[in-house]
């Protein structure tokens, strides 16, 4: 299933879930833990169990195993590995998903040794965003994507294998030849999307530039997968886009207009949800849908507050987007919604909470799901806003039609209203148009 990430995977397929739990001196080595630093085993367990319903599989039994060293061979001790493999024998599932990055070797080995297919956390990212993808955009930078997991794994076991015959790689084996094969067929394919990929995003600028000659503000919603951002973003728009307990539900950015406080317009853009651990191949792949984020005005950053890794969530998020090169710390154009308010019972932390929200410019709480917290939220991007759009109406005369067509190509005109000897008109404009306009038609 690894190998082709669109494929239809409506059949419900079973999965062996195992969870690495690190013990001894591996519990507390940060470059071994990776996100597993700060982040609660029963949270990962959660988060995997739904990225794996995430694609509809069915889960026949979560495993946590205890890890005191890795080996290089197989992941796991031998003793253990045989354990499992009897698990396997007997429960049958279609795949073993592993909780953790795998090197080729060590899926391979494992393969063999549970006699079953074996894929990693990376693999399954991929499966999912895969299945998730909505545009031909999308599909083709997941498969992209895929693709250069696979063949950064091909060259890494053809080295290893070149390695272990003593650097003879003349002699070229079987193997070492189908691996040539598969990366020449992988590469070809690869250069084939890029050019597709190319003319998708060409005829996409078109639009973006079809959009930017009506200046409205970008707010972006971006957040950990399961934050609620899709919940939110319906709440705002009314609209329905797929809201469901299932993760990465939004894979390509999805924009609507709203109103916002004091008249003022605005796009809303519903991102994908990031996750720890995302491939670097999908990062780069996903920069493009991601560029609605990058330019966006505002910046709303949504929180499952609920969540018992809060704060290792929001890193995460935090790193992606500088690897993004958005600035956080001090960026006054991002506000941190914090979500599911309705799910902290406890008295106490909810005044905690509302004391962090009341000394804070930049945070508010929210129930999406709810609807508590909204209004609030509005009035700040409203407010945000303010700083850089402004609310103006203009007396112009009847022959004035240049700078009435101006103002409808670089200003939101919110209202018309045409009298004998002048027309107004309310436009909604940005700092650097609206001294434009005055520049220019200052008479008018
Ligand atoms: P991705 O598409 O994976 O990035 O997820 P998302 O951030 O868009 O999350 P989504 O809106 O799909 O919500 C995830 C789950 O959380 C759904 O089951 C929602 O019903 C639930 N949820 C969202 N907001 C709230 C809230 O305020 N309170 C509660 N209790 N549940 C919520």
């Amino acid at each position: 299933m690894q190998d082709t990430p669109s494929q239809d995977t409506n059949s419900k397929d079973t999965v062996l879930i195992l969870h690495p739990h690190f013990t001894g001196r591996l519990a507390g080595d940060p470059s071994v833990a990776k996100s597993g630093a700060g982040r609660a085993d029963k949270e990962q367990i959660e988060e995997i169990e739904s990225l794996v319903l995430a694609i509809e599989l069915e889960i026949v039994q979560t495993l946590s195993i205890n890890i005191s060293a890795i080996q290089p061979s197989h992941f796991i001790g031998s003793g253990k590995c045989e354990e499992i493999a009897d698990l396997v024998e007997e429960t049958k599932p279609d795949v073993v998903v592993f909780n953790y990055s795998l090197s080729p070797v060590q899926q391979r080995n494992l393969e063999k040794a549970f006699n079953c297919k074996v894929i990693d956390r990376t693999g399954l990212i991929l499966e999912i965003f895969g299945a998730r993808a909505q545009t031909k955009e999308g599909r083709l930078q997941v498969e992209l994507a895929a693709l250069s997991y696979q063949r950064s794994r091909l060259v890494r076991s053809w080295t290893h294998l070149e390695r272990q015959r003593g650097g003879a790689g003349f002699m070229g084996g079987p193997g070492e030849r189908q691996i040539e094969i598969d990366r020449r067929l992988i590469d070809q394919r690869m250069t084939k999307l890029k050019k597709q990929l190319e003319t998708v995003q060409k005829t996409r600028d078109l639009g973006r530039k079809a959009r930017a000659r009506v200046p409205l503000p970008v707010v972006a919603l971006v957040g950990y997968t399961n934050a609620g951002k899709s919940t939110l973003f319906n709440h705002i728009t009314g609209s329905e886009v797929f809201a469901k307990d299932l993760l990465f539900a939004t894979l390509d950015p999805t924009l609507r207009r709203v109103e916002l406080p004091g008249n003022r317009l605005a796009i809303l853009s519903d991102t994908v949800g990031f996750i720890s651990d995302l491939p670097t191949d999908l990062i780069a792949a996903f920069r493009a849908t991601l560029e609605e984020t990058i330019y966006a005005d505002i910046i709303i950053h949504v929180i499952n507050m609920a969540s018992d890794d809060v704060e290792a969530q929001r890193q995460d998020v935090i790193r992606i987007l500088g690897d993004l090169n958005i600035e956080y710390e001090g960026n006054t154009n991002i506000i941190e919604a914090y979500n599911k308010f309705d799910l902290i019972a406890d008295e106490d932390a909810r005044n905690d909470w509302r004391r962090k929200e009341k000394f804070s410019d930049n945070t508010v709480l929210i129930s999406a799901a709810k609807g508590e917290g909204i209004d609030a939220l509005l009035k700040t991007i409203s407010d945000k806003l303010a700083e850089h759009y402004h609310a103006r109406t203009f007396a112009l005369k009847p022959e004035d039609g240049e700078a009435i067509a101006w103002l409808y190509n670089h200003a939101d005109v919110l209202e018309r209203e045409d009298k004998e000897d002048q027309i107004l008109i309310s436009v909604q404009i940005d700092s650097a148009n609206l001294s434009r306009f005055e520049k220019q038609y200052s008479k008018a």
